[in-house]
């Protein structure tokens, strides 16, 4: 975990820890015997304290976090560094995050590779740095630079560390050592940066505050984050410690950090498909093709383009594909225009677009994707046209967002190279996609899928066959119960406003006027059973059309409607309803218990490989909010016999397909969690 090597008068400590160097028990045992025993060794005048291969470390091992905990901590280690008699210089190999940056503060000098990056993540597991980093890293650069960098935790490159003065000097990215070594005799004797001071300007935190009001509102780390940093002006160092330690140990017991951690965890095991060795070999993708130009075909290949990949992308009309090219260059230009795109790389991404009107261009596709509308019978006859033009392995995905892989590969003679690629709208924005496993799908066609949606920088995560997949069939219960609800007696104001406070970015009346009321319509004016035809019939389309569940502005600000009110009216009036006051909590158990029963059948039925894999798809595909872990966890933190007593509650508004999970009720009769 630790080794040791003189280097004549020179010891180094190496952490050796794959894959990060996490400071694991181990590695701080190590770190702390071998500080020690430099103290009395003679022939040891100065240390250097490196990482093996490409990181310093990836800071605390966050797995350890629920487990007792074991001596020494690392604010000892940390403290132990910085009291060493004898010099101690940080050698910077590579990423130093939250407590391996941490570690380096406690060095007396640090020396650093151009390509290190340096960075204080914790707050983005609802924790904050606990090894001393609140404390030293404002004396090292001062308050509002090391506020920056806590609160954000967001890591910096080495150039800019340099410039803040949180590394002395740069390296050579192949002599580190060598010259860490040159570095630790050359200087005079130890530099403790808990022995400086840091002033502030007093309105300094109020006023950073007030600027990151709306990333940090409803979140406990960053508040936190500001406090302890207050604590470094204000305090001497060891008092200052003892506040951000009180500060830590309330965060990681905290719901907020449980959740964080999870969805940590959650995000890597995604990436995981069970029974599937690692080594499988991939299919090489090098040329992508798409079928449709629309807003999904478009958002779909744009990322390919930027990622470099080169993408034919086909259509029925040349009208249709002029506007669909024509938006993806709009697109571009848009991102650009705010600074985030060099205009070159427009070109080069639009460089690397073949539109066409020829299906027969897809021959030389490795992948290619279809993306029309929801039609089984249309998508049907594009696979088995499709089967007759793509060369031999090439991989055929659907875009689908409800219909059945099956079903559609069974429009080819190649099953086995079918698979869905279930982007989220606006594709070139949204991160997740769900990679569909049909029955018949060859395991390195799925394994290919996962690996090409990272490498566009997307985060996949594998469902199975179903009705809606993972995310959207968990949308219909939120949805069809919003809607029962309006007719009841709540209005779309109130439910939305009850899931934008829970976190969620729109709640389902938002949702529906940004996607589209009409999505899905029959288009018939005439026929008006449901309150969203009756919107419809209306020419109240959404966003759009500039009216839905709201009415807009000409700046899509929204407001309440007397028109739905209306129309909501005379729905109770025909249904002889008459409107009762709803609750708030009705509307949590409504609209998020019903959803977390449905994530339960899910799992059940195997079409999602783990419970935290539909926290996954919930965070990155609707936005659930990270700090509540996405629905499965949130179910399992609160409770699940609460979820049940909460359902059981409303079991008379649930309506006659309701059906209670069996695994929801099976994890909550015997304690276990959905999550294991
Ligand atoms: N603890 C435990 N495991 C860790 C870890 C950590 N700090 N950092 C990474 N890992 C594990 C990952 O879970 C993953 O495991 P699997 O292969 O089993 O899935 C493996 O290491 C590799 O990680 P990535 O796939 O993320 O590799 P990457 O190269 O893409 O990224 C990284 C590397 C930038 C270090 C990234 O893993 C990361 O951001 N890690 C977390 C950093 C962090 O938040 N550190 C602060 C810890 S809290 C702390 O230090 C508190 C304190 O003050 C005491």
């Amino acid at each position: 975990m630790t080794h040791i090597q003189l280097h004549d008068d020179v010891l180094e400590i190496l952490i050796a820890n794959a894959p990060v160097n996490a400071l694991s028990a181990a590695v701080r045992q190590g770190l702390f015997k071998a500080i020690a025993d430099a103290q009395d060794d003679a022939a040891v005048k100065a240390i250097v304290i490196r990482g093996d291969g490409k990181f310093f470390s990836g800071g605390a091992d966050i797995a350890e976090f629920d487990e007792p905990s074991v001596e020494p901590w690392l604010p000892a280690v940390v403290d132990a560094i910085e009291a060493s008699a004898k010099p101690v210089v940080a050698a910077i190999n590579g990423t130093a995050l939250g407590g391996g940056l941490e570690v380096t503060l406690g060095c007396h000098y640090r020396i650093a590779v151009p390509s290190a990056r340096l960075g204080l993540p914790e707050v983005k597991l609802g924790i904050l740095p606990g090894a001393g980093g609140t404390q030293r890293l404002p004396r090292l650069i001062g308050a509002a630079a090391a506020l920056d960098m806590i609160v954000s935790g967001d890591p910096i490159p080495a150039s800019k560390a340099q410039e803040l003065g949180l590394i002395d000097r740069l390296a050579s990215e192949d002599s580190l050592l060598a010259e860490a070594i040159a570095f630790a005799r050359s200087v005079d004797g130890p530099r403790r940066t808990g022995d400086r001071k840091v002033s502030a300007d007093p309105e300094l935190f109020e006023r950073f505050a007030s600027d990151n009001a709306r990333k940090i509102t409803g979140l406990d780390a960053p508040k936190a984050c500001i406090e302890a940093v207050k604590a470094a002006v204000a305090l001497p160092i060891d008092q200052g410690q003892k506040v951000e330690q009180s500060l830590f140990a309330t965060l990681v017991a905290g719901d907020q950090s449980k959740a964080l951690r999870h969805v940590f965890f959650a995000e890597r095991a995604a990436a995981r498909i069970d029974g599937l060795p690692k080594d499988l070999a991939r299919r090489p993708i090098r040329k992508v093709g798409v079928i449709g130009a629309g807003t999904m075909g478009g958002g779909i290949s744009m990322n390919f383009l930027s990622a470099g990949i080169p993408v034919t992308i086909v259509e029925m009309t040349a009208e249709a594909l002029d506007r669909g090219t024509g938006l993806m260059r709009k697109n571009y230009e848009a991102t650009a225009a705010k600074g985030r795109l060099k205009p070159e790389q427009v070109e080069q991404a639009m460089g690397l677009l073949t539109p066409t009107l020829d299906f027969g261009a897809l021959a030389d596709c490795d992948l290619v994707i279809e993306a029309v509308y929801e039609d089984m019978d249309v998508k049907k006859e594009i696979f088995a046209r499709l089967d007759g033009i793509a060369k031999p392995g090439a991989m055929l995905a659907s875009n689908t967002s409800y219909l059945s892989i099956d079903e559609i590969a069974s429009a080819t003679t190649r099953p086995q190279d079918v698979l869905g690629l279930h982007f989220f709208s606006p594709a070139n924005v949204m991160k997740l996609v769900e990679v569909i496993r049909g029955a018949k799908t060859a395991p390195d066609a799925l394994a290919t899928g996962m690996d090409l949606a990272r490498r566009i920088g997307k985060v996949p995560v594998v469902s199975g066959v179903c009705y809606g997949f993972i995310g959207n069939r968990m949308l219909i219960p939120r949805q069809d119960h919003a809607m029962a609800l309006l007719l009841e007696g709540a209005t779309p104001e109130q439910i939305d406003r009850v899931h934008t406070g829970f976190g969620m970015p729109m709640g389902p009346f938002q949702m529906y006027d940004l996607a589209g009321v009409d999505i899905g319509w029959h288009r018939d004016p005439e026929r008006i059973e449901t309150i969203r035809e009756a919107l419809c019939a209306k020419g109240r389309w959404g966003q759009k059309t500039k009216a839905g569940f709201y009415d807009y502005d000409d700046r899509r600000k929204a407001s309440p409607s007397p028109v739905v009110a209306e129309i909501i009216d005379q729905f109770r009036a025909k249904a002889g309803v008459s409107p009762r006051a709803i609750s708030d909590a009705e509307i949590i158990v409504r609209t998020l218990y019903t959803v977390v029963n449905e994530g339960a059948a899910i799992l059940e039925e195997g079409i999602a490989q783990r419970a935290s894999d539909i926290d996954v798809v919930w965070i990155y595909g609707y936005g659930w909010p990270r700090h509540k872990g996405g629905p499965m966890i949130w179910a399992d933190m609160a409770g699940l016999q609460s979820i049940i007593d909460g359902l059981d509650r409303y079991s008379a508004h649930l309506g006659p397909d309701f059906r209670l999970s069996p695994l929801l009720q099976r994890c909550a009769r015997e304690g276990t969690p959905l999550d294991r």
